[in-house]
């Protein structure tokens, strides 16, 4: 258990205006869990793509069961046993899932025929492990996240490697699905196999990891056996000052309705849907994946205009048959799937987040680029998203960063109805504290908040009111959440009881 089975050692990574890694050295133990934490932008990902071959480091060396190896490309990193699920997925969205999983390693039956049959079966065991219902056969772009996310898993664990770098794997991942994830990361542990773990959710650090290496500016702030930690050390050691995850206090009053959602039904999953927003509200959709809390969301952004039922906003029912039409009304959606759906990556900072609001700046002809310009400084200072300047394009931005981006974008708007699709996903404790606070803020100037999130904590701390999904129907509303318990939400969320 011991015995030593990666070591890096002053490994340096500079992209143009950011120092990524500086003079980073830490080791890993054969069989361990160890984690990786550390804001947004911290590094962690940049360095595994760096064990994985997929950038070369400017300095600094890597050694493997001892010895030292060079790393050129990601072929070589895998034949020296090192495989990884990569944060922003590397899948072929028009390929199937069996394609992706054995992308470069197909198996061969008569040659030169594949084997298809052995590959499906493969992959089907996989995912079946992983508790995933996709069809092997299934085009990966007619996926939701959460599937695609279990798809990149089980292309990681096709390929028998020492080291499995699993970047953000739970990211959109309900509870259920990482469940199941531990126990293949326990199953893998007993095998000898290490596995390398990152996640902001640091509850999940402390239920499978054994040790903790934390990453901070590009720095190695050093190694930990969860022994000696708990959240606060943890956090303190990643952000630089003590902290603790509060949530703003909540709303004191509720005006008028501000949405309505009468009798919604929007096939295949939507049944008869009713829900109400009040002005000033924060209200918590809660759901496994696969409730249809998305679907929901996207029907009331106009996305898919076949529903029946009526959508009222401030006393007028709509018709939405477009996203255009949700956005004139005053509806908007940060949603999910936010590099597909919410960035232009070839954008920069600063054109992405003045996107919706750019007629707010609009004198006559002109746009008032100063105005924009602090505008949106501040809303970079308050998420803390690091970018060496307005004008970095997205797409050099981190995981998490991009995130910020996609928020920043959307809570600049002030639109009358904001529907968040997992607003803190992936993204580090400090800025979460921050985004429940403008989160608030937006409700309190008397606008409405309806919030998509798989973490039970959030949605209790933040919301004033919750409604839980289940196999495409609401069933329960919890009027209040002062009181309200994990477990109370998860007995409707799993179907163990009905209304
Ligand atoms: N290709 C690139 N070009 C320019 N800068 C980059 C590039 N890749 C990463 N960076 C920068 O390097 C720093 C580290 O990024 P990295 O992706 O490793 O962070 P991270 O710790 O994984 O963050 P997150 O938690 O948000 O995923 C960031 O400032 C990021 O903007
Ligand atoms: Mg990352």
């Amino acid at each position: 258990m011991d015995q030593e089975i990666l070591k890096v050692e002053n490994v340096t990574k500079k992209f143009p205006g950011v120092v990524a890694l500086d003079r980073v050295s830490f080791s890993v133990r054969r069989g361990e869990v160890h984690a990786l934490v550390g804001e947004n932008g911290a590094g962690k990902s940049t360095l595994m793509k760096i064990l994985a071959g997929a950038l070369q480091p400017d300095e600094g060396l890597i050694y493997l069961k001892g010895k030292e190896v060079a790393i050129q490309n990601t072929q070589q990193a895998r034949d020296l046993g090192i495989s990884i699920i990569y944060q922003e997925f590397n899948l072929l969205p028009d390929l199937s899932v069996v394609q992706n999983i054995f992308l470069g390693r197909e198996k061969f039956g008569r040659y030169p025929f594949l084997n298809y049959q052995r590959m499906a079966q493969e992959a089907r065991d996989l995912l079946t492990q992983l508790g995933a219902e996709v069809s092997p056969y299934a085009l990966v772009r007619e996926l939701g996240v959460a599937q695609q996310q279990q798809v990149e898993i089980a292309k990681a664990l096709s390929v028998n490697a020492d080291v499995v770098i699993m970047d953000e794997p739970t990211a959109s991942l309900g509870e259920h699905e990482v469940g199941k994830l531990f126990q293949i990361i326990s199953s893998l542990k007993e095998r000898g196999v290490t596995v390398i773990y990152i996640s902001h959710r640091l509850e999940e650090i402390f239920k499978i990891a054994d040790s903790v290496t934390v990453l901070k500016d590009g720095k190695c702030m050093g190694t930990y056996s969860v022994q000696e930690l708990d959240e606060m050390k943890l956090v303190k050691l990643m952000v630089g000052r003590s902290f603790s995850e509060t949530f703003p206090p909540r709303g004191k009053e509720r005006g008028e309705v501000i949405l309505e959602v009468k009798e919604l039904s929007c096939p295949p999953l939507l049944k008869e849907i009713n829900l109400k927003v009040h002005r000033g509200e924060i209200v918590g959709l809660f759901g496994l994946v696969g409730a249809g809390r998305t679907e929901l969301a996207k029907t009331l952004f106009g996305v898919y205009p076949h529903y029946r039922g009526n959508i009222v906003i401030n006393g007028k029912v709509l018709h939405l048959t477009s996203c255009r039409k949700a956005i004139l009304h005053g509806i908007s959606y940060v949603p999910e799937d936010r590099k597909e759906e919410g960035l232009c990556l070839d954008l920069s900072v600063r054109e992405n987040s003045a996107l919706p609001i750019i007629d707010k700046f609009k004198k006559t002809l002109f746009v008032d680029d100063q105005a924009m310009d602090s505008m949106i400084q501040r809303l970079v200072e308050a998420l803390r998203i690091k970018t060496p300047s307005l004008r970095q394009r997205v797409k050099f931005l981190s995981g998490g960063n991009q995130q910020k981006v996609v928020l920043a974008k959307w809570l600049a708007t002030e639109p009358r109805l904001i529907i968040f699709d997992e607003p803190t996903r992936g993204i580090d404790v400090g800025a979460k504290a921050e985004i429940y606070q403008i989160m608030r803020e937006l409700a309190s100037r008397g606008n409405g908040i309806l919030m998509i999130s798989s973490e039970l904590p959030e949605v209790i701390g933040l919301s004033d009111r919750i409604y839980v999904m289940h196999q495409g129907k609401i069933v329960r509303e919890f009027p209040s959440t002062e009181q309200l318990t994990e477990e109370e939400i998860m007995v409707y969320a799993t179907g163990l009881s009905k209304v």
